[in-house]
């Protein structure tokens, strides 16, 4: 083995130990004490500083989404979309974009099993020439909730028990009986695929609505959608005890080992597309992150690939680092009004401007790759080199100018202030079509995982009748199922 490989590859490396002000250190083993024994000397400053960078290594784990595993490539336009968009990074096929993804699980710690029935996040950052690009999605078509307001609560309910740290059916059973739109997201959580195998075995999302503007300024809504090339793959409650309790990092050591071996793993970038003048023609809304559009109406089309072709160089840094946020998009593609988007427009750079610090966006994974350029300056940790004494703006003496203009959502906005649900809920469809579509061995898994949850002890018979009538609604078979379940195990 190369001892060099092991040594940091900063330009300004010493061949010898230092201090981090640069002083040599000529004794990186024993503690300055008076005589052998002690006590030791405050003046040990190595020591001190030594102990002090230790005891600040950790950053704040992220809310949500702390265990997670990153890797870099690049992203191929494929197919021509740029009757679709402006976007630069789209603007033809052959085009190539450096990306870095970070997956993720999303309720426990950043040290907790890869193996956890949860959704996975699937969060890739273009580096545009026009900008960063987030498009921060899951393996999972949709989500439990439809307004952010309820995101803190939802997250508390699925997070452990704060009175003694463990994840608890009836908490869960408790919130989600007061919200049916979750019905749809459950329909996937407690499926076969609510276990994926591994990262590069799952397919990513991008779950909301967002919207298209070519440069004419013609408006498309869009859903984005990745499909891994070689194949969805899952694990059954059984395997995933088996390939957890060996190796509790299995899916980040198969990223990083399949990417080692130079096996890269691909996916395809497709889109479903709709003209927001058919927005009403629906019996849903298609805002709505509870729905899914239907494939046989708004077919996917194909637009490029995305290869990881590199291990991230520093966990820390490629990895802990790292700061998606859904409001990163560059001309040609912009937000949808749905309103879950809207609340995460906020949500993402207000935390990590608390995980990382006001600065986070010079941090070199974050920064972006192309030139910028504004007057927002110092605060903590402010690295930027700057040589300029006009630092407002208009100037005579600063030739920068705005940008040239870029095409904009033209819709009009009028209406009253309202807190309000969507006048389309349509609950119980979809969750009816997804459970009728599967194989009775299937739907008796997902009938045995919902049970589970509801047998928890702690579960009123309130609480169960609630669930019951709400799988009836979606399917009549389903509630039968479902009660007959729980009347075999004494709870209904
Ligand atoms: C991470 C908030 C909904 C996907 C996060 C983080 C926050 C957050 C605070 C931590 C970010 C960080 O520390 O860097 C919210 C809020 C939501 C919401 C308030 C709803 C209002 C969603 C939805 C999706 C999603 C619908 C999927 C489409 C992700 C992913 C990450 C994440 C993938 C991890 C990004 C990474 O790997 O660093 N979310 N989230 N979130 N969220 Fe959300």
């Amino acid at each position: 083995m190369d001892p060099m490989k092991h040594r940091p590859s900063s330009s300004h490396d010493a061949p010898y130990w230092t201090t981090n002000s640069g002083a040599p250190v000529w004794n990186n083993n024993s503690s300055l004490t008076v005589g052998s024994r002690g006590p030791i000397l405050l003046e040990d400053y190595h020591l001190v500083e030594k102990l002090a960078n230790f005891d600040r290594e950790r950053i704040p784990e992220r809310v949500v989404h702390a265990r997670g595993a990153a890797a870099k490539g690049f992203f191929e336009v494929t197919h021509d979309v740029s009757h679709l968009t402006c976007a630069d990074f789209l603007r033809a096929p052959g085009t190539q974009t450096p990306v870095i993804v970070r997956f993720s699980t999303v309720i426990h710690e950043r040290g907790s099993p890869e193996t956890l029935r949860d959704p996975r996040g699937f969060a890739v950052k273009f580096y545009t020439r026009e900008g960063n690009f987030d498009m921060v999605g899951n393996n999972m078509p949709v989500f439990f909730i439809r307004d952010g307001m309820k995101f803190p609560d939802m997250v508390h309910c699925l997070k452990p028990n704060p009175k003694n740290h463990i994840q608890e059916g009836w908490r869960i059973a408790d919130f989600f009986s007061h919200h049916p739109e979750a019905l749809h997201m459950f329909t996937f959580l407690l499926d076969d695929v609510g276990v994926p195998a591994n990262y590069r075995h799952m397919e990513g999302f991008g779950v909301h609505t967002f919207m298209l503007l070519s440069k004419a300024g013609k408006e498309t809504l869009v859903k984005f959608h990745w499909k891994p090339t070689c194949g969805v793959k899952c694990l059954l409650e059984d395997e995933a005890v088996v390939v957890g309790g060996s190796n509790h990092s299995h899916a980040t050591q198969d990223l990083y080992d399949a990417i080692a071996a130079g096996d890269y793993p691909e996916w395809r970038l497709f889109i479903q597309t709709m003209d927001p003048a058919d927005q009403d023609k629906f019996d849903f809304d298609p805002l709505d992150v509870t729905k899914t559009w239907p494939e046989d109406r708004f077919p996917l089309q194909p637009v490029g690939r995305m290869v990881l072709n590199r291990n991230p160089d520093n966990f820390f840094n490629d990895n802990e680092q790292l700061a998606f946020c859904p409001a990163l998009v560059v001309p040609g593609i912009t937000y949808s009004d749905d309103k879950l988007l809207q609340t995460r427009i906020f949500s993402y750079a207000d935390t990590q401007r608390h995980r990382l610090g006001p600065n986070y966006l010079q941090i070199p994974v974050n920064a972006p790759q192309c030139a910028h350029h504004n007057n927002h300056h110092d605060g903590f940790m402010n690295f930027m080199h700057r040589d300029s004494e006009v630092n407002y703006f208009p100037s005579r003496f600063d030739p920068v100018r705005h940008a040239a203009p870029t095409p904009m959502n033209k819709a009009a906005l009028a209406g009253r202030r309202e807190r309000a649900v969507l006048a389309k809920e349509n609950n119980f469809a979809q969750p009816g079509q997804r459970f009728r579509s599967w194989d009775a061995a299937r739907q008796e898994r997902f009938i045995g995982r919902m049970a589970d949850i509801l047998l928890d002890k702690r579960c009123t018979q309130e609480i169960r009748r609630i669930w019951v009538g709400y799988w009836s609604q979606a399917d009549s078979q389903l509630g039968q199922r479902l009660a007959a379940k729980l009347q075999a195990g004494g709870a209904l």
